[in-house]
């Protein structure tokens, strides 16, 4: 874990020293008031938090590309008095990052968690290379409402998280742009990823130039990292407006942030707009997960297409 440094302050991450500082911070119910969390029973209780916590996230942080995913102990320079905790977190269920902080009341209104929060943001952005981060906060939670204001979050809707009524908060990372390309410019992305040691020809599909065919390509500081290729091709096993997903690659160092859900998020909105109702590929077997986790099924058994590999065919209702 990366520590972070601010003018006023650290972000380190938690040690078993912390224990009595988080057992103090979580029993005071003004800190709590909104966040769904029960206090700890004793320091012994926020001990084995820690150690969790450690051995959990930190750990498994550091088996996946993003070395810096966790909260963090904030102390102030000057006296190195614990503050409180700021940081991300990964969220398995909707597979976003969120940026969540917890202060003791008596160091609330001095800019602390503003400051604390845009170093987790520039690590999360300039870093990680994370599209988004995301915040909740209760409908009444105003203090840190007025604090992603000032981070420049966006507020997306109201939902229900942990049973309470919670405002979600979007920040994007200015440095991607996902938009519409020519087909030419999946090249970079296409051919290392999908036909790696094949001569350039091979990224050619045959529906790339016509008309009804659209390409999307996410972009950062102007280099294409992501592409998808959505095409107007039938199955014959499926009924509908059918349209086909093919060339969804990612350049190895930006996977595992995101970025091929949105593209493919982004395709099944226009493809909605166009009145489609069932998108449908092959998918190679290592991606099967991340297609499940957004509601993609298989259908019939797995096949081989030669010279790529093994494939399952997978379809997911539009509308
Ligand atoms: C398949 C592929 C397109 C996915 O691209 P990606 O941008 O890494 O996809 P995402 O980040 O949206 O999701 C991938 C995984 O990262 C996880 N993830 C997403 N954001 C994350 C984050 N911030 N931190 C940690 N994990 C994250 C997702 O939960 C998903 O996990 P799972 O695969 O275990 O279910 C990419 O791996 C690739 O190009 N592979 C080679 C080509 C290929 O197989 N293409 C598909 C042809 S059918």
């Amino acid at each position: 874990m990366t520590v972070l440094e601010t003018k006023r302050l650290y972000l380190k991450p938690f040690t078993s020293q912390d224990a009595e500082n988080l057992y103090a911070l979580n029993t005071n119910l003004e800190v709590i008031k909104y966040t769904g969390d029960a206090p700890f029973k004793n320091i012994e209780e926020a001990q084995a938090f820690i150690k969790n916590y450690t051995t959990t996230v930190y750990h498994k942080a550091h088996t996946t590309t993003q070395t810096g995913l966790g909260r963090y102990a904030v102390t102030r320079k000057s006296d190195n008095i614990f503050l409180g905790w700021c940081g991300l977190k990964f969220n398995q269920d909707n597979r976003q990052v969120d940026l969540g902080f917890r202060f003791f009341e008596k160091y609330w209104n001095q800019g602390y968690a503003t400051e604390a929060s845009e170093a987790c943001i520039s690590y999360a952005f300039k870093e990680l290379h994370l599209p988004y981060v995301i915040a909740r906060t209760h409908n009444n939670n105003t203090a840190s409402q007025k604090v992603l204001k000032k981070l420049n979050f966006v507020f997306v809707n109201n939902i229900t998280h942990h049973d309470m009524p919670t405002r979600l908060y979007h920040l994007n990372n200015e440095a991607y742009q996902l938009k519409e390309i020519s087909a030419k410019e999946t090249w970079p992305v296409r051919h290392p990823v999908l036909r790696k040691g094949r001569p350039l020809e091979d990224v050619y599909m045959e529906a790339d130039e016509q008309a009804s065919t659209f390409h999307l390509g996410m972009f950062h500081n102007n280099d294409i990292i992501g592409v998808a290729s959505f095409m107007d091709d039938s199955h014959e096993g499926f009924t509908g407006a059918q349209y086909r997903l093919r060339g969804m690659a990612v350049l190895p160092e930006y996977r595992r942030k995101g970025i091929a859900e949105l593209l493919l998020k982004r395709g099944e909105t226009l493809l909605k707009e166009k009145g489609k109702t069932l998108l449908w590929f092959n998918a190679r077997v290592v991606a099967l997960q991340f297609y499940k986790n957004l509601g993609y099924q298989v259908d019939g058994t797995l096949f081989d297409i030669p010279k790529v590999g093994p494939h399952y065919r997978m379809k997911k209702q539009l509308l």
